[in-house]
């Protein structure tokens, strides 16, 4: 059965967001370095941003490397760094030719400069593209980003630029690392955990959730189509009845 045609374009998830996760034990099952998992990992990057901009998603978000992830060995550290400089300036001509905005949110500050440099000049030559935004979190954490909101509006607060009385959820989403994007409609985790792992706390609210046993570097096209014809038939109620939605 071909599951791209069995999709409903006209009711796409308009932002996906994807905990990358399963690369370590997908290598280690077949005797090899966590490494080489990272490495196969970015293969099933390149199928997912592809793909998804041909279906016309909108916006994809990637969960790259966690504030939590620093505490892993310096090695690894190293080669996932290493990694993400080489995908950049592989995928660099791609994005441009599908027309792929990137953008980061995290605190990139605290990436190698390298990769900042490398980042900045991806980030700068597809700024204009409009097809599809892809978000990758790199060095994100969601209580990082929250307590960075709350520094920023305390700030104005104080400086009287805005009430505390105007404080709602539009200025909150203006203050988070992704005060661009819209609030996420399907949250997708591979490698049969079940935990969001500081991921976009705020803005999965109302998402959709969906996880699969599936490692990482295993994800292919059929898997996304999987995942985004789940989402299409589950009702979204926020809130009211099924009477209502119909
Ligand atoms: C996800 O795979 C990639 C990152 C977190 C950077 P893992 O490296 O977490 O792989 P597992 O979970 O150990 O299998
Ligand atoms: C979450 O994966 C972070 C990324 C996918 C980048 P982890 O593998 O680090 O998550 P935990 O620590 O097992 O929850
Ligand atoms: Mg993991």
């Amino acid at each position: 059965m071909d599951l791209k045609s069995e999709i409903n374009e006209e009711n796409l998830p308009q932002h996906i967001a994807i905990i990358m996760d399963g690369n370590g034990r997908w290598a280690k099952k077949q005797g090899m370095l966590r490494a080489f998992g990272h490495e196969n990992g970015a293969k099933s990057v390149k199928v997912t941003v592809e793909t998804c901009a041909r279906i016309g998603v909108k916006n994809l978000t990637l969960y790259a490397f966690s504030t939590e992830n620093w505490n892993r060995p310096k090695l690894e550290i190293d080669t996932l760094m290493k990694l993400l400089v080489s995908s950049l300036k592989r995928e660099l001509k791609s994005l441009i030719e599908n027309n792929i905005k990137l953008t980061t949110i995290g605190n990139t500050d605290k990436l190698p400069k390298s990769i900042q440099k490398e980042l900045l000049e991806v980030i700068t030559k597809t700024k204009d593209n409009t097809r599809m935004t892809l978000t990758v979190a790199l060095s994100y954490g969601s209580r990082e980003e929250l307590i960075s909101a709350v520094k920023k509006i305390t700030s104005k607060v104080k400086n009287n630029i805005i009430s505390i009385d105007a404080i709602d959820e539009a200025i909150i989403n203006e203050h988070l690392y992704t005060q661009n994007l819209p609030d996420v409609d399907l949250l997708i985790r591979t490698s049969g955990e079940h935990r969001i792992s500081n991921f976009l706390l705020w803005q999965i609210a109302y998402a959709e959730l969906y996880f699969t046993d599936v490692l990482w570097p295993d994800f292919t096209e059929d898997h996304l189509y999987e995942a985004i014809i789940s989402y299409q038939k589950r009702e979204r109620r926020f809130g009211k009845t099924s009477e209502q939605i119909k």
